[in-house]
């Protein structure tokens, strides 16, 4: 028999006290839940509302990056050295894939979209044939590992079985699952998704180390001799994956890690600015970055915050087990939150109505001594699906799909 008791102290202490309101109703079994999730929850999340991360502490000032041209006059020797690396077997591909992809209303993994318009062209495909690329270059399989959700888990990787993915040697493909955070009000009142269940959505992509370690796949990693991971997102159908190129720049210029950035278009496009904050690399959040971060230009009249993050990243294996157990801060995110009201129903909003709280995989880089930012030509290779219509849409990958030759 499930006591209230056990929890009271836990909701009292947090203000959670309407978790409870239907306990009279519950059955057994509900009343077990209900317990469960709450005391399976890490309270201290909440403490992030009194002091978010955006409020950044430290020296601020503006990071180098190995421009287009610079990696132009060395690309054959950082290419030798990249694929080297590969044939050895030191490098794993990791796709997040855990996002809701609320903005996109897509009600299925993002993955899973159809970019196609003649033809089927699916997010996922292009994302293994991109990898398949390098494969057939190197003459060697990269494992290649995919973060999921709760909410996504079962119908990605039944996707992937159904097609065959999609070409890709399934011995090398591991799945593993990242873990939730409960949502709240703009009040820091947790959501509920039934009289018995806290609403929890992905605790963002910041934990996807921690969340590989955790699910046992860390072990293969480091029995297979793998030294870098090139993370990316799921949404930028252009990217390249596993660049040998990008791969070799960052080992042969010594660096602990590698982050992929584009020029930003202008000071409000919605990036992350890589820069140093106490001379380590770091980079803000382009809903955290104050006006003046956003405006300021260098002595060429350039931004001097210029260069926007594409979610593509190489980082060391070892330095990252180091940061396991490190506490990552944690962002708060204005979003579409589905919850059951006070009638009892369940409402899914047009308008962002609450917040998740969201580790980000950018926090990694500010773990590291040194990061080679490595400048891409955004037309062909920055592509996001973000959002249903307008900028970084399914209209906008379309068109960069086609202007880089692919018949959709
Ligand atoms: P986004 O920041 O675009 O978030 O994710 P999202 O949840 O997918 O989309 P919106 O904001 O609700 O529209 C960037 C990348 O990080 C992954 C996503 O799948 C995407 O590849 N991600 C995001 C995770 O793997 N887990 C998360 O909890 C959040």
């Amino acid at each position: 028999m499930q006591t209230k008791e056990c929890i009271d102290s836990i909701l009292i202490k947090y203000g959670q006290e309407h978790l409870v309101q239907y306990w009279d109703v519950l059955s057994e079994e509900e009343r077990s839940v209900l317990v469960r999730q709450i005391e399976g929850v890490n309270w201290s999340f909440l403490d992030s509302l009194r002091h978010p991360s955006g409020e950044e502490t430290g020296t601020i000032s503006p990071i180098d990056a190995m421009t287009i041209l610079q990696i132009a006059e060395k690309k054959d020797f950082y290419m030798e050295v990249g694929l080297q690396a590969i044939r050895e077997g030191k490098l794993a591909a990791l796709l997040l894939a855990g996002g809701q992809g609320s903005r996109l209303g897509y009600d299925h993994p993002k993955g899973t979209f159809n970019i196609g318009i003649t033809r089927d062209l699916y997010i996922f495909q292009l994302l293994m044939e991109h990898t398949m690329d390098i494969v057939k270059l190197a003459d060697a399989w990269i494992p290649f590992y995919i973060m999921t959700s709760d909410i996504n888990h079962d119908e990605t990787v039944a996707f992937f079985e159904k097609h065959a993915y999609f070409g890709y040697n399934p011995d090398y493909v591991h799945f593993f699952v990242q873990e939730m955070n409960p949502a709240t009000d703009f009040d820091g009142k947790v959501f509920m998704n039934s009289k018995y269940t806290l609403s929890q959505s992905p605790n963002g992509n910041g934990g996807w180390f921690t969340s590989l370690s955790k699910s046992g796949l860390l072990e293969g990693v480091l029995s297979a001799g793998i030294e870098w991971i090139n993370i990316f997102s799921v949404d930028n159908v252009l990217q390249r994956i596993a660049d040998p190129v990008f791969l070799g720049a960052t080992i042969a210029n010594g660096r602990m890690c590698g982050a992929k950035v584009v020029v930003k278009t202008e000071p409000t496009e919605r990036v992350g600015a890589i820069c140093l904050r106490d001379k380590k690399p770091h980079i803000v959040e382009y809903y955290e970055m104050s006006q003046e971060m956003m405006y300021q230009k260098n002595e060429d009249g350039l931004l001097a915050y210029g260069y926007g993050v594409t979610l593509n990243y190489v980082f060391p294996v070892q330095r990252l087990k180091e940061t396991l157990g490190n506490e990552m801060p944690l962002h708060i995110v204005k979003k579409k939150i589905p919850y059951m009201n006070e009638q009892g129903d369940y409402v899914t909003p047009d308008e962002p109505n609450g917040y998740k709280y969201e580790t980000l995989a950018l926090d990694l880089i500010h773990e590291m001594d040194s990061c080679l930012v490595y400048e891409v030509p955004r037309e062909y290779e920055f592509a996001p699906v973000k959002n249903k219509e307008g900028a970084d849409s399914i209209d906008t990958a379309r068109a960069l799909l086609k202007q880089n030759g692919y018949s959709l």
